[in-house]
């Protein structure tokens, strides 16, 4: 079984090949990020219109990579959403117009599965059942994952994902947009607690999570001051550790009350070094299995398309009529 990917829900466009016995053996990516700079943003408009002219460029690529031709493909799977209408809308035509003219199954994927699969895409992956901690742009949720397809989510923000807060707290602090690496980056130079920023909801039960709070604390720190790099690094430091604390204990928590003896990280934030590392020695407290894609495969890239389109024709998905886009997609909702 032999799947493209194509991955167009934001500001990347990618495109990749996953074989179910051989693996992935191609994968193409092209980032927006330098043409949304300067508006400081994802210009939606502007993604929709890059997405339409990378895509093609990218599949020659992915198929010359993969040494693939036509023939050996099975299905063309994409992203179906959640994201901006307009780009899903651009991935889906070029999928389903692929699909028609070679006579295969056109898959539409539900972004957040690609993500939570990542990891799979890894040598030794995780076995079902899991949990999973997804920490996007655009989401942050605590997911009990039974199986394929078997999704519960556990907890989620209420408010700003921890991406965006990374985003939102990195525009104040002068940083390019997107600014999560960029932000982790000056907080290496930062001191250690030189700002105690709170830990927002560990002071009740549950498992969601609310990050708004925490870039007004970054703000309220910043205002007034000087923004010399020293202060800056330490807000970020200080910024980055709250997150990082706060998300770890969730997922304490979340161990605690499910059971599961493996944690997955998936989504954008998963790339953060002080995240994976926090998350590795929360495993070797609790005796519990961390698993995390590589870096790429943590922020939006193809190959995690193509393996969850896989995963799903082995389980004999059948393609559905229509589009299919949705800009808001519960994962929990009819994912088949
Ligand atoms: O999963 P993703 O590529 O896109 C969505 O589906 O949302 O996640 C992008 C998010 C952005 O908010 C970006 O700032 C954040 O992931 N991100 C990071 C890091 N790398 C990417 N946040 C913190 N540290 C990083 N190293
Ligand atoms: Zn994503």
């Amino acid at each position: 079984m032999r799947v493209i990917g194509i991955e167009s829900s934001c500001d990347e466009t990618a495109v990749a090949v996953y074989d179910g016995e051989s693996g992935l053996l191609a994968h193409q990516l092209h980032s927006q990020v330098a043409l949304h700079q300067a508006y400081g943003g994802v210009v939606p408009e502007l993604a929709s219109r890059d997405h339409i002219v990378r895509l093609l460029p990218l599949l020659r690529c992915a198929l010359a990579e993969a040494r693939s031709t036509r023939e050996s493909i099975d299905a063309i799977a994409y992203t179906a959403g959640p994201g901006l209408i307009g780009a899903l809308l651009v991935g889906s035509g070029f999928a389903r117009g692929l699909a028609y003219a070679w006579g295969k199954p056109a898959l539409a994927i539900h972004h957040l599965e690609g993500h939570l699969l990542a990891p799979l895409l890894e040598a030794d992956p995780p076995a079902f059942p899991f949990l999973a901690l997804l920490v996007s742009g655009g989401h942050t949720q605590l997911i009990d994952v039974a199986g394929l397809g078997r999704y519960r989510i556990l907890g989620e923000s209420l408010d700003d994902a921890a991406g965006e807060a990374f985003d939102k707290t990195a525009k104040l602090l002068g940083l390019d947009y997107p600014g999560g690496a960029a932000l982790a980056r000056l907080a290496e130079r930062g001191r250690s607690n030189a700002w105690r920023f709170p830990r927002p909801m560990l002071d009740r039960p549950g498992l969601d999570f609310s990050f708004s709070g925490l870039k007004t604390a970054a703000l309220v720190a910043l205002r007034g001051r000087d923004l010399d790099d020293g202060l800056r690094a330490d807000v970020a430091r200080g910024f980055e550790e709250a997150v990082v604390d706060t998300l770890a204990e969730k997922c304490r928590r979340a161990l605690r009350a499910s059971g599961h003896r493996r944690l997955v990280v998936a989504g954008g934030v998963g790339a953060n070094q002080r995240l994976r590392a926090r998350l590795r020695r929360l495993g070797d407290e609790t005796g519990a299995r961390v698993y995390f894609p590589r870096p790429e495969f943590c922020t939006d890239n193809g190959a995690m398309i193509a393996l969850a389109g896989c995963l799903r024709m082995q389980a004999g998905a059948r393609p559905a009529p229509g589009p299919g886009v949705r800009a808001v997609w519960e994962l929990a909702d009819d994912v088949t």
